[in-house]
């Protein structure tokens, strides 16, 4: 038997807002949108008890699948991040695009586009209402520039938690110009900069800064916990079991999937 642990679903609020979403007149495949594959709203806890929350840029092909955030490459160097802060669990991650993108240049200018916006700022408003998130993370810069957008709203402005804007997990290349060890500085950063104010982790630990490179440890399974059910185990202790099929096709549409 598979006793694992699952996500049983957003409850209240999150609930809602996964029942009601805007649509591809809003996301348009157009405007460089992923739209065919739905939206793919979050990972961790929809449910009020996060107390750090995560926001990133917007779900790939392996979220296409898994239904849930930040699951890939990206999402595998995110849960890593987190758990250096004593999260296993108490944590919620949205991406500032509730659909994937598969033309930056095109779809990153609707980052505050009304429809977008506003449905983004409800799920602010939903993680902030339960008055239990010490700290958020923006990675990369369409993060940061929706959490400046949701701060300067009413409802933003009356938001304490701690904020430190770092780089996205997948912004290094090869050839630079920001190199594994730079992305790892600034976590370093990052890391140092949030676990003073966090007063409610998971578990209480001394933290471990990274390295030159991730090790094994830094790169951990997404928990079950995250998935909904019935997802195998290896979709979330391997990487790149999802790519786009050649040729990708309108919108990106065609994603391959290969057993590990
Ligand atoms: N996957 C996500 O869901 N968000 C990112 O920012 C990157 C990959």
């Amino acid at each position: 038997m598979i006793t694992d642990p699952f996500d049983t679903g957003p409850t209240g609020a999150f609930r809602t807002l996964c029942r009601n979403y805007p649509d591809d007149t809003v996301y348009k495949g157009a405007d460089g949108f992923r739209s065919l594959w739905g939206p793919i709203f979050y990972r961790g806890r929809a449910n009020g008890s996060a107390r750090l929350l995560v926001i990133g840029q917007d779900p790939a092909q392996t979220e296409a699948f898994t239904r849930r955030i930040l699951s890939g490459q990206a999402g595998r160097r995110v849960q890593g991040f987190v758990e250096k802060l004593g999260f296993s669990k108490s944590y919620l991650m949205i991406n500032a695009f509730v659909y994937g993108i598969y033309n930056q240049d095109m779809a990153l200018p609707h980052l505050n586009d009304p429809g977008i916006q506003s449905y983004r700022h409800q799920w602010l408003e939903a993680a902030f209402a339960p008055g239990k998130i010490e700290a958020v993370v923006t990675f990369g810069t369409p993060a940061f520039e929706a959490w400046r957008a949701f701060k300067a709203t009413p409802a933003g402005q009356g938001v304490t938690a701690f904020h430190h804007r770092a780089l996205h997990p997948t912004a290094d290349k090869p050839n630079g110009p920001i190199t594994r060890k730079d992305l790892l500085d600034n976590w370093n950063v990052a890391l140092q900069a949030v676990h003073p104010n966090i007063q409610h982790p998971d578990a209480t630990q001394p933290l471990v800064l990274y390295g030159n490179d991730f090790n094994a440890a830094e790169l951990p399974p997404i928990p079950s916990l995250d998935f909904p059910m019935g997802l195998q185990p290896w979709m979330r202790t391997t990487d790149f079991w999802a790519t786009l099929a050649t040729p990708p096709g309108t919108e990106r549409a065609n994603i391959s999937v290969k057993v590990p």
